[in-house]
């Protein structure tokens, strides 16, 4: 119903050139442009890619709105950054819509309980440790590689009992040759989608291909071996509705979902805290004290994460920094009005971690790593809303749990062996694809932490 008050018109926002709207400069640079478009038009805006309108809304109250006030007045929209995730994931729980999803969630939501997820625990501090047998002092890794492959294992031991590192390489190569290329390939100004080799879209084709035969390959072994593991593919393959198990191409959807959602976010928090703590020695000394006085010197368990609270500022703040998912969409369903505007069915709006998690008058110095702010003293007066890494709502991120233990343990295992140093002259270039993620990896020299106090307070970086 409408407002009488409400106007008709869409918010304010910039002109656009013919044909492309706001295309162009959005793309030149995704972040800054959405960044820009708050500071000028304040709560809302209206941008134009083509001919489509999309309203920027940038309030907390905003969000609350869309993600649980009103939630059942809106589906998602999936296409973004990475072209369209629908021709890479299917029907999978990030993707689908309505009475399939909600049933599809009910069925795994088991397998993200905070009780079960302890049980991955042990795997992922051993897969860590195994990875830093492999290190050595003095080293220069790309850690944006390194955590790629450790939290690919992870999500694969964890989930699908699948522990190969050759297939995890495999799979890392095919999830960054699509999300290199993806954009291009996949997005709507690319109506000329021919297979010729050497083209995005070829490039594209072939890395689905891979992991398209490596999830059915998996689903065709399990099937024939008929054990259950109680893992997430055999509660897939196991699940009954009104007598039906599911199709081996809903499984598929369903486990490449996991398999995406669930290392590239991980992996980009990973990279990004080590980045924010070279830059933080007097933080990462913090941290350091912190976990010595915990863990002694032993790796860390599930049980020890309650009492490393300075290990969950730190995360907090490269969640805020960096959200690895920056930006999130909605499409209305009926008309509605919204801050004095009469929106008509079918309106598309976006909301975005990364303005929200910036704004000056939510968070004061918002460009400033200070993990400080999560002192509890401190976030009663935030609003709901204002930080929001994980979504909310009923479509919030089955996976948060998993990724909160899993970032904590990794740190925990890492830092007190290793303080990652980076190489002189990076300069580090964000690439907000589906997630944002550092454009040219992240190169670093492996120094060693030191184990004595005495050193605590030598800065390395
Ligand atoms: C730092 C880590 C992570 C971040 C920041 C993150 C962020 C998000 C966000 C913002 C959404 C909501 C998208 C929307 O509603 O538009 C989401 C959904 C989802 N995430 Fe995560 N995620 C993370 C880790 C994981 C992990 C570890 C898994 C799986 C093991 C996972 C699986 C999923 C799935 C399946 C959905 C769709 C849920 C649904 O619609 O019912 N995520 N994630």
């Amino acid at each position: 119903m409408k407002n009488m008050s409400s106007k008709t018109t869409l918010p304010p926002g910039p002109g656009g050139m013919p044909v492309v709207g706001n295309a162009l400069q959005f793309q030149r640079d995704p972040l800054g442009f959405v960044r820009e478009m708050e500071q000028i038009y304040g709560r809302m805006a209206t941008i134009r890619i083509g001919k489509i309108p999309f309203v920027l809304c940038f309030r907390p109250e905003h969000v609350r709105y869309f993600l649980t006030e009103q939630q059942r007045n809106f589906t998602k929209i999936n296409q973004n950054g990475a072209g369209n995730l629908r021709f890479l994931l299917g029907d999978g729980l990030l993707t689908s819509e309505g009475e399939f999803h909600r049933q599809q969630r009910r069925l795994v939501q088991p397998a993200f309980h905070r009780s079960r997820i302890e049980n991955y625990a042990d795997t992922m501090v051993r897969l860590t440790e195994e990875m830093l047998r492999e290190w050595q002092v003095g080293q220069e890794v790309d850690i944006a590689h390194e955590m790629q492959q450790l939290t690919l294992r992870i999500i694969m031991n964890a989930l699908f009992s699948v522990d190969s590192r050759e297939q995890t390489a495999r799979l890392g190569a095919a999830f960054n040759s699509v999300i290199n290329n993806g954009g291009r390939a996949l997005g709507r100004r690319n109506r000329l989608r021919v297979d010729l080799p050497f083209t995005r879209y070829h490039k594209v084709l072939e890395a689905k291909r891979t992991l398209d035969t490596f999830v059915y390959d998996l689903i065709a072994q399990r099937r024939k071996e008929g054990r259950d593991t109680g893992d997430v593919l055999s509660m897939l393959l196991e699940a009954q509705d009104e007598g039906n198990t599911m199709t081996d191409k809903q499984v598929h959807d369903q486990v490449l979902t996991f398999v995406a959602a669930g290392h590239e976010t991980a992996q980009n928090t990973l990279s990004f805290t080590f980045y924010l703590l070279a830059h933080h020695p007097q933080a990462r000394e913090k941290l350091l004290a912190e976990l010595r006085s915990v863990l002694h010197g032993r790796a860390p368990t599930a049980q020890d994460l309650p009492n490393l609270p300075y290990l969950e500022w730190v995360i907090n703040e490269a969640w805020r920094v960096y959200p690895p998912a920056w930006t999130q969409g909605r499409r209305a369903i009926e008309a509605f009005d919204l801050d004095g505007y009469h929106f008509p069915a079918g309106t598309i709006f976006v909301f975005s971690q990364w303005v929200l998690h910036h704004l000056p008058d939510i968070w004061g110095d918002p460009d400033t790593f200070r993990p400080e702010r999560w002192d509890p003293a401190n976030t009663s007066k935030l609003p709901q809303f204002a930080y929001f890494p994980f979504g909310g709502g009923s479509r919030i991120c089955i996976g948060m749990p998993f990724a909160q233990m899993e970032t904590k343990l990794l740190l925990a295992t890492i830092l007190p062996r290793y303080s990652p140093r980076l190489k002189p002259g990076f300069a580090l270039e964000l690439q907000p694809r589906v997630t944002i993620r550092p454009k040219h990896g992240m190169p670093v020299v492996l120094d060693a932490t030191p184990v004595n106090t005495e050193a605590e307070n030598v800065p390395t970086a």
